[in-house]
């Protein structure tokens, strides 16, 4: 006999949020501190907020670490994020296999330090079998060069013979998954939230945000907590998402 469970998930229930994780300069410079006290601090409220995340039944959280663009910032700061990178996955992976959360990386790794590439194996690795939360970090990352990567593989697999008309959205979204090193696409962004007061989208899940909801609060990323992230899921549920139909009232 097959029973029917009468359990009612939230509507924020397996849904994926991304976050530009903005301000942590302005943060530390506004305590007369160094840049880098602010990409501290950054990574403690990463790792709050990837527990806040399970706690809230998210299914998929995407990081914004450090765009394809932050290469052009002055380079002992590159080379200090890279190194804070590299330390924070380590410790994380740890605490991601605790709290049952899998780790991957997306975005370019041919440029990234050998050390930190390493880094990037063993936490996906150790954490490939964690089901409660997929954490994705996004490292050397530019949508709009995985978007011209994938239409490049597109063309290449035209000019071997595969028909036009294979062109379909979920097989252009299995090109952009293998160019940025996802394991398979993931479902749309349906959250994306900014934090530092700016309302830019700064090349980060251009495809993947076609239909996601936008919240952008002034809190900078170090003061950004589970009240403020509970707050934006509000935010997200009290909105009607209609991709492009009428509202659910006058389409009755
Ligand atoms: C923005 O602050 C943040 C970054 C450039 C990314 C660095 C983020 C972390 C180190 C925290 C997350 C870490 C992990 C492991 C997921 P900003 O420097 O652009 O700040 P500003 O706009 O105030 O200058």
């Amino acid at each position: 006999m097959s029973r029917t469970s009468t359990v009612t998930l939230p509507p924020t229930s397996g849904i994926h949020v991304g976050i530009i994780m903005d301000g942590n300069g302005r943060w530390a410079a506004s305590r007369g501190l160094p840049r880098s006290a602010g990409h501290h601090a950054g990574v403690r409220t990463a790792r709050a907020i990837v527990e806040s995340a399970v706690r809230a039944g998210i299914g998929t959280l995407t990081l914004y670490a450090f765009s394809s663009d932050n290469w052009s910032r002055p380079t002992p700061e590159v080379n200090a994020l890279m190194r804070l990178l590299r330390r924070s996955l380590h410790t994380e992976s740890k605490r991601c296999l605790e709290n049952g959360v899998r780790l991957t990386i997306v975005g370019r790794r041919d440029r990234l330090p050998a050390a930190l590439r390493a880094a990037i194996a063993d936490a996906e690795a150790v954490t490939a079998r964690c089901r409660n939360l997929h954490l994705r970090v996004a490292i050397d990352y530019s949508s709009r060069d995985g978007i011209l990567l994938a239409a490049e593989r597109y063309a290449q697999q035209i000019a071997r013979g595969v028909g036009p008309d294979s062109l379909t959205r979920e097989h252009f979204g299995e090109l952009l998954a293998e160019v940025h090193h996802d394991p398979r696409p993931v479902r749309d962004v349906d959250l994306l939230i900014r934090t530092g007061g700016e309302q830019r989208l700064s090349d980060f899940m251009l495809w993947e945000c076609a239909y996601a909801e936008l919240y952008f609060t002034s809190a900078m990323w170090p003061e950004f907590g589970e009240d403020e992230l509970r707050q934006a899921l509000r935010t997200f549920e009290s909105r009607e998402r209609r991709f492009g139909g009428v509202p659910a009232q006058a389409a009755s």
